[in-house]
């Protein structure tokens, strides 16, 4: 370790006041104490460096030594990332488990440990795609190993390099080996960038695709895009996690980065044991191959949740230039904050709303803000994305607090869980009337699964819409009041609520719904309404059409295997036809 060395003056709690160190810069990364914990230049006051350190500061003493590496927290990338866990800061949580120095979820151990984000040792076989004497630029393709069975993970020349190639590599190289020499300089595979900063593209896109989840609230109601945001705000056990997790396994991402941020340990545990078992829909490959997690867990340092958000990030826009198209799940961008407001009242600074710092809402704004579509730098036509998911945990469920309010204008996709939703175990607990979506992705849907999907999105709106407005009528004057169609309002309404939106995390089959499928069940249900109102019109009694033996089917069609779903959904139709026809 080289430059300056400062001293420790004061330490409370996760952060640290030193003085003396020379050179210092906001943002550089120390090493502070015989352990050398990793910290952060944080604030600069005169000869004072007030350093956030991201491991436990027991013990750490005034007058302990302080490192200066002169640099700002870099995360290392590379091949060898995917099926991974790491901490806050980029450290393999699995390779300090085998090496004995920690172990998963015990955060005193392993303290100050120095381990690379990147094994040094695995060899990875090169397959170059360009020719001495070519002329690159950044973001130009070299070549490619095969990461993982998920994922060809393209090598490209970094951010600022460039120039004719004077050498390429081949065969089996470990990532710090030379792949390629630009202009006399050699690249390796590793880079690294810092965390705080993004990464560059040629272009920014407008996201006109859906991120396909195979949730039916939200690919059919409340879609977010490819390279939008979405932000899910709920109340203690309402199904935050449930979510993000289901987003994890079955959303059509070619990367998906979990960042486990403040939240329970064990949950983190159930996805390293689940994720290797299961296959992802669309390549059959392992989950785990296509994704990284990053845990910095409830009871590691607190400090270290802000690093976590921004490891996640710089990895996620790694794979986003390669062009994949990345989700990026954080549970909980509460707990982030609480880390924020934390370290800001141990500076002593003018608290914001509710104890929170002044700068909150700017850095929520730089994390939404690094989603996106983009164009990637390079040659080539490449396009990726990140889509970034941020799950929040407001007290008491209570909306109007500051996490819940920033991020939901920031974010393109807002899904609210109701509380009283997950008590009546409706799941997932998104509330149809009070979400939205931002995102026009209809011309896509209608492009890609039924020319008359938005026009059914819109008709389930709608209809929810009404029956809510109808609720309320029925809540002042009673049932009595409303006419047959609009009695009608709440079978139906009942029917979008509990047999479409409602699906189970657990259930084998309907965990995952392909969008042909949402389509056809929402189908049935239109056409029950359409049908139904018509008998109504023609004499029909309302509590005959209700009765309807068919109508059962409704309720079954979210266990029909996806490919049949078409075909059930019009012999369902036909039935529920002819018995109307009957009850005329
Ligand atoms: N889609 C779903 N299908 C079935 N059950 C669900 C679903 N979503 C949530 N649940 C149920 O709700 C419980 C709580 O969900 P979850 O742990 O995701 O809540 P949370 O909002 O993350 O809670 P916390 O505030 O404690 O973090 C789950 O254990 C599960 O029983
Ligand atoms: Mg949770």
């Amino acid at each position: 370790m080289n430059g300056a060395e400062g001293r420790v003056m004061r330490v409370a709690g996760p952060v640290v006041v030193a003085t003396g160190i020379s050179g210092a810069r906001l943002y550089d990364l120390v090493r502070v104490g015989a352990l050398g914990l990793v910290g952060e230049i944080i604030k600069l006051d005169g000869d004072e460096a007030v350093i956030q350190v991201y491991e436990s500061t027991a013990g750490l003493e005034v007058g302990s030594v302080v490192h200066h590496t002169g640099a700002p927290l870099l995360v290392e990338l590379g091949p060898g990332l995917l099926g991974k866990v790491f901490d806050g800061t980029g450290r393999p949580l699995q390779a300090l488990a085998a090496s004995g120095r920690g172990r998963y979820g015990e955060p005193f151990l392993g303290r100050g440990a120095e381990v690379p984000t990147l094994d040094r040792a695995r060899r990875w076989e090169f397959h170059p795609s360009i020719e001495v004497g070519a002329v690159v630029g950044a973001g130009d393709v070299l070549g490619w190993v095969e990461e993982t069975p998920a994922l060809r993970h393209l090598v490209l020349v970094p951010p600022g390099a460039g120039g004719r190639v004077d050498g390429i590599g081949t065969g089996e190289l470990t990532v710090t080996d030379p792949v390629a020499l630009i202009d006399g300089v050699p690249i390796a595979m590793l880079q690294q960038w810092p965390v705080r900063t993004p990464r560059p593209v040629r272009r920014r896109l407008d996201p006109d695709e859906p991120l396909v989840t195979g949730q039916r609230v939200v690919d059919t109601l409340f879609p977010v895009a490819k390279g939008g945001s979405a932000t899910i705000p709920g109340g203690f056990g309402t199904g935050k996690t449930v979510h993000e997790q289901s987003l994890a396994k079955w959303a059509d991402a070619d990367v998906v980065v979990y960042i486990g941020c403040g939240e329970r340990g064990n949950e983190l545990t159930e996805v390293l044991g689940e994720f290797p078992r299961l296959a992802d829909p669309r390549t059959g490959a392992s989950l785990a191959d296509r994704t990284i997690l990053i845990a910095n867990t409830s009871n590691m340092p607190v400090a270290a949740r802000e690093a976590s958000i921004y490891t996640g990030m710089t990895i996620a826009e790694y794979f986003r230039d390669q062009g994949c198209a990345v989700a990026l799940l954080a549970d909980s961008t509460s707990r982030w904050g609480e880390a924020l407001r934390e370290v800001s009242g141990r500076l002593e600074e003018m608290p914001g709303e509710e104890g929170y710092p002044a700068y909150l809402p700017s850095r929520l704004a730089e994390f939404y803000e690094r989603a996106g579509s983009v164009r990637c730098l390079g040659g080539s036509d490449r396009r990726g994305s990140v889509t970034v998911v941020g799950a929040v945990s407001p007290p008491g469920a209570d909306f109007s607090e500051p996490v819940t309010q920033y991020s939901l204008r920031l974010a393109g996709t807002f899904w609210a869980l109701d509380t009283d939703l997950a008590r009546r175990r409706h799941f997932p607990a998104i509330h149809w009337t009070r979400s939205y979506t931002l995102y026009k992705l209809g011309p896509w849907f209608d492009e890609h699964v039924a020319d008359d999907w938005e026009d059914h999105r819109r008709w389930a709106l709608e209809l929810l819409q009404e029956e809510e407005r109808l609720q309320s009528i029925v809540q002042l004057l009673g049932a009595d009041v409303l006419a047959p169609a609009e009695q009608l309002v709440f079978f139906v309404g009942r029917m979008i609520r509990e047999d479409l939106l409602q699906q189970s995390a657990y259930d084998e089959v309907d965990a995952f719904c392909p969008l042909s499928k949402q389509y056809w069940m929402l189908h049935v249900i239109r056409r029950t309404h359409d049908e139904a109102l018509r008998a109504l019109q023609e004499g029909a009694d309302p509590e005959t059409i209700r009765s309807l033996p068919a109508i059962a089917g409704v309720a079954r069609m979210r266990s029909w295997p996806p490919e049949d779903a078409e075909s059930g959904a019009r012999e369902l139709e036909s039935r529920i036809v002819a018995e109307l026809e009957q009850a005329l």
